[in-house]
């Protein structure tokens, strides 16, 4: 299947962070987040980047699991310690690719595929569950400002 096909199969829509998403599990039990709100305790969803497209920088408040399913693999990218690090996810495992990621909350982190064309698939999973409320953009000047030695890619991964 191409792009295409597979975001109309799996009836995805645009995130507004970039790519294309579908939540497929919403567990109805509840917990608190890390600032004492009332979350869902765990939530899923399906994730696909195609060619160009940007997951650009943001953070939320939960850990983030990232599983690769198919395509090509995906490049995250995120800040901890002021020291950008980056995860290849995809299932070239001799090139030191992995199949599953943790994106530690707090932390601001984007992604775009490796090559830059074809699609990745991937799955991502938080607990406690994913709320827009927890959910921010990262701002261009601000990225800029507290991380001063990466303005070409904080460039092509921020939004505004
Ligand atoms: N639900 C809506 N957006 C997201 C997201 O970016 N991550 C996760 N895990 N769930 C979501």
């Amino acid at each position: 299947m191409d792009a295409a096909s597979l975001i109309q199969h799996l009836q995805l829509t645009p995130h507004p962070e970039g790519g294309y998403f579908r939540e497929t599990y919403r567990s109805n039990d509840n917990t608190l987040n890390s600032d004492g709100d009332n979350r869902s305790q765990s939530t899923a969803i399906y994730f696909l980047l195609e060619n160009q497209n940007k997951s650009h920088f943001h953070r939320i408040k939960s850990d983030e699991l990232w599983f690769f399913h198919q395509g090509e693999p995906i490049e995250i990218l995120y800040f901890e310690n002021a020291v950008l690090h980056t995860i290849q996810l995809g299932n070239d495992f001799q090139v030191g690719q992995v199949a599953q990621a943790v994106i530690p909350a707090h932390v601001w982190f984007a992604s775009r595929l490796l090559s830059g064309s074809g699609y990745g698939l991937v799955s991502c999973t938080v607990s406690p569950g994913f709320d827009f409320q927890d959910f921010e953009l990262a701002k261009k000047q601000n990225l800029l400002l507290e991380f001063p030695e990466y303005p070409e890619i904080i460039e092509e991964m921020t939004l505004d």
